[in-house]
């Protein structure tokens, strides 16, 4: 079991705090207002590191979509400060963050070309510049044959790709995925995720990867974050031990059970909760 046969610590001593975090969240706490205020997340504190690959899992409703708004700039934390490269990040997706969300969020009326281009035009970028970007993210996510296609004529993970080429395109530094995979069979996620490691060390980016599914957190992380029911903090944080150059056969190797196990075991409870049998042990 090795490394991560681990006693549980304090939650205090689960979040290592870098002082050369590439992000970094600090007390965050965020509350819907409304005539029932909904404590959705926090307080809690994060460091992502340079060129990490940290995963959040928890259950469903925990504020996982949240906390990556707050990381994103897209919502406002209730209190605490959040730093992307040693700036605030406040109001607006900050130059260097990349977000890929749940929902296909590809344009239909658009070619694979045009959406992957869409980001660098609404931008202003010399179009010489956009041709040389979007061929070599088109041409990265393996979509050069459908340059042309509309997102109909694809598969739900050719779509999942395009969505990623469009991020890849502003050349991210930093690239925030809410449940990219969600909607997709099971192969192909695994396919899926390995591309995506693949495109986080030709990168060099950072990666925070929000995901549901436990397999998938455990194959892909440097690190996973397990959060409690909501309002979310974190609970556990196991660190999987993997080279840099994993990919998804690594769901054979024995340390790969005794992961996913860890990460079951710190969720199940909290599961529990979430669908609403906290009494169930
Ligand atoms: N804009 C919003 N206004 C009010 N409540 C919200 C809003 N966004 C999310 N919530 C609530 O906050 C909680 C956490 O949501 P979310 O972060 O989407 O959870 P997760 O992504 O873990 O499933 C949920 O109870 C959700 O209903
Ligand atoms: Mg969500």
């Amino acid at each position: 079991m090795g490394d991560h046969d681990v006693e549980p610590a304090t939650i205090g001593a689960y979040v290592r705090l870098m002082p050369e975090a590439h992000a970094s969240l600090r007390g965050i706490t965020r509350v819907f207002p409304g005539d029932k205020p909904l404590h959705a997340l926090g307080p809690l504190d994060l460091d992502i590191a340079r060129g990490e690959l940290f995963s959040v899992v928890g259950p469903s409703g925990c504020g996982k979509s949240t906390l990556l708004d707050v990381l994103a700039g897209l919502s406002a934390p209730t209190a605490g400060t959040i730093r992307f490269e040693g700036n605030p990040v406040a109001g607006q997706v900050p130059d260097g963050i990349g977000v890929v969300f749940q929902e296909d969020a590809s344009f239909p009326w658009l070619t694979v070309h045009d959406n992957v281009a869409f980001g660098l035009r609404r931008g202003g970028v010399d179009p010489a510049e956009i041709t040389r970007r979007v061929d070599y993210a088109v041409g990265f996510m393996g979509l050069r044959e459908f340059t042309r296609a509309y997102p109909a004529q694809l598969s739900g993970g050719m779509r999942q790709r395009v969505c990623i080429a469009r991020t890849l395109v502003l050349q991210p530094r930093m690239i925030l995925l809410d449940e990219p995979f969600g909607a997709l069979d099971q192969q192909t996620r695994l396919l899926m995720g390995d591309e995506l490691l693949r495109l986080w060390r030709e990168t060099g980016a950072s990666v925070l990867l929000i995901t549901h599914a436990l397999d998938e957190a455990a194959m892909l992380s440097d690190r996973v974050g397990v959060m409690s029911a909501r309002p979310g903090r974190f609970i556990d944080m196991v660190e999987t031990g993997w080279a840099r150059d994993r990919d998804s056969r690594i769901v054979s190797d024995p340390s790969f059970g005794v992961v996913t196990g860890r990460l079951w075991s710190s969720l199940r409870a909290e599961s529990m909760k979430a669908i609403g049998r906290p009494g169930v042990a």
